[in-house]
């Protein structure tokens, strides 16, 4: 059976996905294999390469949340599922290879594209975290500020009040400290003009870019200041 995400087209064979696989597959198999004996279970676990040279994965149960839900119950079951996931990595040493730079100040590793459609749902709850490719050793702010973005939701055409509160639901339940709220807060808007750099300069991003997925991004991070101004007003 063929899957289809954003880049990648992925195969069930077997039980077992099969993976186009980069430079950074070994890095990545090395932290599913250190986060899965740190008791997270909600990973794929790696079995290797196949004769194709993909990366060969366990498959997690649950429906991929291509269709973004952003209820109460999705808010809060992600950004529990993620503080697991961050939790679970501490420890590892990340050394070299991965496909994004380091952020500093490095705390985990991170996800580096933590959305609804890289985590499998039953029903309205988180279950799974699927595709480590853009896996990066950061701070746990760079995958918070994206969840944030992606379940509050922070899209203009959200009501404010929603918006925050969405915030505020995934920060809480995550458990965030004053410096990752901080981080979420001071880097929202850069995060989101370098996807849109992303989608303009990295050749694989032919549909996002036909899409036009970059003027998306840069509206919405040129709206935020309204969003902080409503909550400065108090
Ligand atoms: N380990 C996995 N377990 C279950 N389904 C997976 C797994 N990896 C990928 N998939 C499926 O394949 C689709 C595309 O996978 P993904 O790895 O996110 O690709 P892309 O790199 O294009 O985003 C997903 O939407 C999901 O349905
Ligand atoms: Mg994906």
């Amino acid at each position: 059976m063929e899957l289809r995400g954003g880049l990648n087209t992925v195969w069930l064979i077997d039980g077992r996905v099969h993976r186009p696989a980069g430079p950074w597959t070994e890095r990545v198999h090395a932290l599913l294999r250190h986060v899965s004996e740190a008791g997270f279970a909600q990973a794929p676990l790696p079995f290797g390469f196949d004769e194709e040279g993909r990366e060969v994965l366990s498959y997690v149960p649950g429906e991929v949340g291509h269709h973004f839900p952003t209820s109460d119950e999705a808010v809060v079951s992600a950004a529990r599922l993620l503080r697991r996931y961050h939790d679970a990595t501490l420890g590892f040493e990340p050394g070299d290879g991965w496909q994004r730079a380091a952020v500093e100040p490095v705390e985990v590793l991170c996800h580096g594209d933590f959305a609804q459609y890289n985590l499998a749902f039953d029903g309205d709850t988180a279950v799974g975290m699927i595709d480590f490719d853009w896996a990066l050793p950061g701070p746990r702010w760079y995958d918070v500020a994206y969840g944030v973005y992606r379940f509050a939701p922070l899209y203009p055409e959200t009501p404010l009040e929603r918006q925050l509160r969405g915030a505020a639901l995934f920060c809480d339940a995550y458990g965030a400290s004053e410096s990752t709220r901080r981080g979420v807060a001071d880097n929202m808007a850069s995060y989101l003009v370098a996807m849109a750099e992303q989608v303009e300069q990295d050749p694989r991003f032919v549909t996002q870019r036909a899409e036009q997925h970059n003027v998306m991004y840069r509206a919405h991070a040129a709206a935020l200041p309204l969003l902080m101004g409503t909550l400065c007003s108090g």
